[in-house]
């Protein structure tokens, strides 16, 4: 699903957001009931490419931990309601590059101890974290990866890296919400917004 380069979101006003985040968020770019069906088809689309293979899901934290949630909870519930299933494990790894709105330039990985399969992660968007992490589980020689990424930023900086999942691709704004933080704010926060100038500045660090 794309969203365009000149797509303002919605008014905030028309949502329910956190009364300590209403001064610090331009507008509502993705709601977080489309998020959940964006993310209900991508479950379908990958229960189907597994073919019934065992999945290993690696769930890349903390910015992906709600859609990786989420993810689970439909592809659980394909599980339950077909006659087809695929079995399912779950592990976590915790990927740290960012400070303020900008990449860092290196990339901290903790934790993970059985590393394969599938990957959920919250937003691509040069490319290095995710292309950091596959050579890392390669080490691992994986029978197959898979990344499925709910955000793809469209931006000149991307290295050219696209996951084989995307839920929706996004202009180059910074955004915050359903997890995805700016030092760490923002976690709390449903719906997927656009950060304001303002706040950029308020919560540096
Ligand atoms: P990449 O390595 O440049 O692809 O950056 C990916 C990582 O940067 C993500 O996992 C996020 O932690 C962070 N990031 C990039 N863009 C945003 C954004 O718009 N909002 C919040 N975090 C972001
Ligand atoms: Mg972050």
């Amino acid at each position: 699903v794309s969203i365009a380069d000149d797509s303002e979101g919605h008014d905030l006003s028309l949502f329910c957001v956190p009364k300590h985040y209403e001064e610090d968020l331009d507008s509502v770019i993705i709601p977080s009931g489309l998020i959940k069906d964006r993310t209900e088809r991508l479950a379908r689309d990958i229960v189907r490419d597994m073919g019934g293979h065992h999945i290993v899901a690696l769930c890349v934290l903390k910015g992906g931990y709600k859609f990786f949630a989420d993810l689970m909870d439909f592809i659980k519930t394909l599980n339950q309601n077909s006659d087809k299933s695929v079995p399912l494990t779950v592990d976590f790894i915790r990927l740290k590059s960012y400070s303020n709105d900008q990449s860092t330039n290196s990339v901290k990985v903790i934790g993970g101890d059985e590393l394969s399969a599938l990957t959920g992660k919250d937003i691509v968007e040069t490319g290095r974290t995710m292309e950091t992490l596959l050579k890392l589980l390669n080490e691992c020689h994986p029978k197959m990866v898979k990344v499925v990424s709910l955000l793809v930023k469209r931006t000149p900086r991307s290295s050219g890296y696209r996951p084989d999942y995307i839920g929706f691709e996004v202009p180059d704004k910074f955004l915050v919400g359903y997890a995805l933080d700016y030092n760490e704010y923002f976690r709390d926060l449903s719906h997927i917004c656009i950060l304001s100038d303002r706040a950029k500045e308020k919560y540096k660090v």
